[in-house]
């Protein structure tokens, strides 16, 4: 097994071989999670987090699943899956394949699978307006598969429109990612308006479960004022590690890789990881603190790790 502080970075004839597993495994929810990725401002880091923070759960031990939703496959690119002129997600969406057969292994991760955009998935705003229960088409191919994963993460294109609609749809908790930048904040609003028509029209059980904060730079006022407004206004959504803004990070999807894997040790990389497993523990189930009797071997090891934390409590 190849050790996953090895760094890739440099290396431009670079494949991604062996598998990546840490040493300390990551919490496992009860059930299977399901995010939707989305903010309709382009740039501001959707599919670097989804990426990212997808991989580095895989790397905790856990098995989960990206479902790229962007006609550009920015994100099929980074797991460096095939996604061009093969079947993917829009095929599903048409009802032309069953879900199982647009699966792809991610090369390098112990249990990471990719569902691949695709070009004529640029089609699907115009062509699902036709469809019966045109919001519900990605809730409903997903059944046959959640429970294979622990984590589903869906990357939502730059829009509002009926992709977007359709991931918030399927999924149990929304990610946001803000970039800490000028503007950042605008465009919030919108989006939490279709998030609150999808509750109450379409999905009850979504909740805007996470924030993460992207292309931070300390040295900046600006990142530090948008990091503190966020912070006052979603004390409980906000995952207060911030992603720095870090050339590492945009350099690994040109190496079709994740910066788990391109460079791991690199801060992007790290702070990626505490940002994975921070969502790891929130989702862990909370009976693993109560003293019971199927305790097993691990209970001795992990005892003095236990954070019980209270919905809303930062431990
Ligand atoms: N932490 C970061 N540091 C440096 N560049 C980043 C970082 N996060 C994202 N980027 C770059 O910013 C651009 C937009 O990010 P991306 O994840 O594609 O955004 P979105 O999916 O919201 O459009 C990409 O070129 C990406 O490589
Ligand atoms: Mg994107």
């Amino acid at each position: 097994m190849a050790d996953s502080r090895e760094t890739n970075a440099g290396n431009s004839n670079n494949k991604v071989v062996g598998v990546r597993r840490l040493k300390e495994a990551m919490a496992k929810p009860a059930s299977t999670r399901i995010f939707t990725v989305a903010n309709q401002k382009g740039g501001v880091g959707k599919t670097t987090t989804t990426v990212n923070i997808a991989a580095a759960l895989s790397m905790g031990g856990l098995r989960v699943l990206v479902i790229d939703l962007d006609p550009q496959g920015n994100a099929s690119t980074a797991l460096g899956v095939p996604h061009r002129d093969i079947a993917g997600i829009y095929d599903v969406l048409m009802g032309d394949q069953p879900i199982t057969a647009v699966v792809q292994k991610v090369a390098g991760f112990p249990s990471l699978d990719c569902i691949p955009s695709n070009s004529s998935l640029a089609n699907a705003e115009v062509n699902l307006v036709s469809m019966v229960a045109r919001e519900l088409r990605l809730k409903e191919a997903l059944v046959e598969i959640s429970p294979n994963y622990d984590y589903i993460f869906i990357d939502c294109p730059p829009s509002l429109g009926l992709l977007t609609i359709n991931a918030l749809a399927a999924a149990r908790e929304l990610l946001i990612p803000i970039q800490t930048e000028y503007y950042a904040l605008e465009g919030l609003s919108q989006l939490l308006e279709t998030y609150g028509i999808v509750k109450k029209r379409l999905n009850a059980n979504l909740e805007l479960s996470t924030i993460v904060l992207t292309m931070f730079d300390g040295r900046t006022r600006l990142s530090n004022d948008v990091a503190a407004n966020v912070r006052s206004h979603f004390p409980k959504e906000l995952i207060d590690i911030p992603i720095p803004r870090a050339v590492r990070v945009s350099e690994a999807p040109s190496y079709s890789q994740t910066v788990m894997t391109y460079d791991p040790l690199s801060p992007g990389a790290i702070a990626y990881m505490q940002v994975a497993r921070e969502i790891a523990e929130r989702g862990k189930p909370k009976e693993e603190a109560n003293f019971d009797s199927n305790f097993d071997s691990n209970f001795d090891s992990n005892v003095v790790n236990i954070n019980y934390k209270r919905d809303g409590e930062i431990a």
